[in-house]
């Protein structure tokens, strides 16, 4: 069913994939006014708007776009937003959204990706929209062996508390649909990489230590895959779902892009003029997925999408934004992170 939007939410909007979807869909859809609800945790960044994008105008300049601070597990403040907009649509990208960190302290993660989740559900229940679109990943498939991909009838087998959590949003949309009628669709994509990704991701960390000449960090074997796909491939993708996807379904997103670790950082370190010397195998994650691959025939076929960044042009892309655009991950690496980079590293 293909819908016509006067206002969307979009949580986590401050985020790696939420700022990139937000700048893309101001630029096409010049008649709906956007709000962003972001709680601006230490992945949350309000300069990743401020930037200007190709049209040399930055979002948070565009009279369509409504930035609030928020948590999406504060009810009260919820109803008052949906209040105010009466929003059509919901687009949930808000969460903890990191593996290791999940490890380190997984209660955030119960906290904004389950109880975040439910809140949202039950406010949009009360106030009724027309879509609510669950971001969601492919992890929460769990780990494949060498053979084999991902399909939306996969069974969940989640392994980190990040992804347990991402499972569990995901049966709370499925069961508000079922019980309550809330118009829910769910997409669970591949590994994103791309401009403004946080840089405890692996694709920027490599890169931004290997600008500064430090060691990048290989855990395990270095032996795992995952499936790689450009952050605007992945928002095209939402918003398709979100125009024509069909409520109650789930599509799965990937770009058929299956690398090894150590071979992406190999990869990564030739593109960028360093040394494999770099390289340094540190202490395996515990809980380690293997393998990631992703079947996306369904999406391809019923709303027509497909990727259209190759891998070798989304990295040389990704590794030129990160060049260019030294102040905005200075400026991350000069706060919080050192703490977490340090407790994560050090003695690994
Ligand atoms: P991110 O960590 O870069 O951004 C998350 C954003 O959510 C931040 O701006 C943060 O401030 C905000 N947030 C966190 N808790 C909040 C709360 N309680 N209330 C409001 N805002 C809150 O994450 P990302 O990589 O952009 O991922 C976005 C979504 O996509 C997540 O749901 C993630 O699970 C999913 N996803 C990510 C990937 C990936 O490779 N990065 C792949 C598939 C799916
Ligand atoms: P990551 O970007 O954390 O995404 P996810 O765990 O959600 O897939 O990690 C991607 C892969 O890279 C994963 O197999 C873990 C590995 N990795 C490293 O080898 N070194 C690192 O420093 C990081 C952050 C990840």
């Amino acid at each position: 069913m293909s819908i016509s939007l006067k206002s969307i939410l979009v949580t986590g909007g401050a985020g790696f994939i939420g700022s990139n979807f937000i700048r893309l869909f101001l630029r096409k859809h010049k008649d709906v006014e956007v709000i962003n609800l972001d709680k601006l945790t230490y992945a949350g960044n309000l300069e990743s708007l401020s930037q200007k994008g190709q049209s040399g105008q930055s979002v948070d300049s565009n009279p369509m776009y409504h930035f609030y601070k928020g948590d999406i597990s504060d009810s009260s403040f919820v109803s008052r937003l949906f209040h105010e907009w009466h929003f059509d649509a919901v687009i949930n990208f808000a969460a903890e959204s990191h593996v290791d960190r999940s490890i380190l302290g997984p209660r955030t993660f119960i906290e904004t990706n389950v109880l975040g989740t439910m809140t949202l559900l039950e406010v949009a229940r009360e106030f009724g929209i027309e879509k609510f679109l669950q971001i969601s990943t492919d992890e929460v498939y769990g780990s494949l062996g060498a053979t084999g991909k991902f399909t939306e009838t996969t069974h969940l087998s989640p392994n980190s508390p990040y992804s347990s959590s991402k499972a569990s949003a995901d049966m709370l949309a499925r069961a508000w649909l079922k019980t309550f009628n809330v118009p829910t669709m769910i997409t669970r994509c591949s590994n994103n990489y791309g401009p403004f990704q946080f840089p405890e991701k692996f694709i920027p960390l490599m890169i931004i230590n290997a600008l500064q000449n430090k060691e990048v960090p290989v855990y395990g074997d270095g032996e795992n895959v995952r499936d790689w796909i450009f952050v605007e491939d992945h928002c095209e993708a939402i918003e398709d779902v979100l125009f024509n996807g069909k409520i109650g379904e789930v599509y799965n997103v990937g770009a058929s892009n299956e690398i090894r670790n150590i071979q992406l950082a190999k990869l990564v370190l030739s593109k960028m003029g360093r040394s494999e010397s770099l390289l340094k195998f540190v202490k395996d994650r515990p809980g380690h997925d293997r393998r990631y691959a992703m079947d996306s025939s369904k999406i391809e076929i019923d709303l027509r999408w497909k990727p259209l960044r190759s891998f070798e042009q989304g990295i040389d892309e990704t590794i030129k934004w990160y060049i260019d655009h030294e102040g905005w991950w200075k400026r991350i690496i000069s706060g919080e992170y050192q703490n977490y980079y340090k407790l994560q590293y050090e003695g690994r």
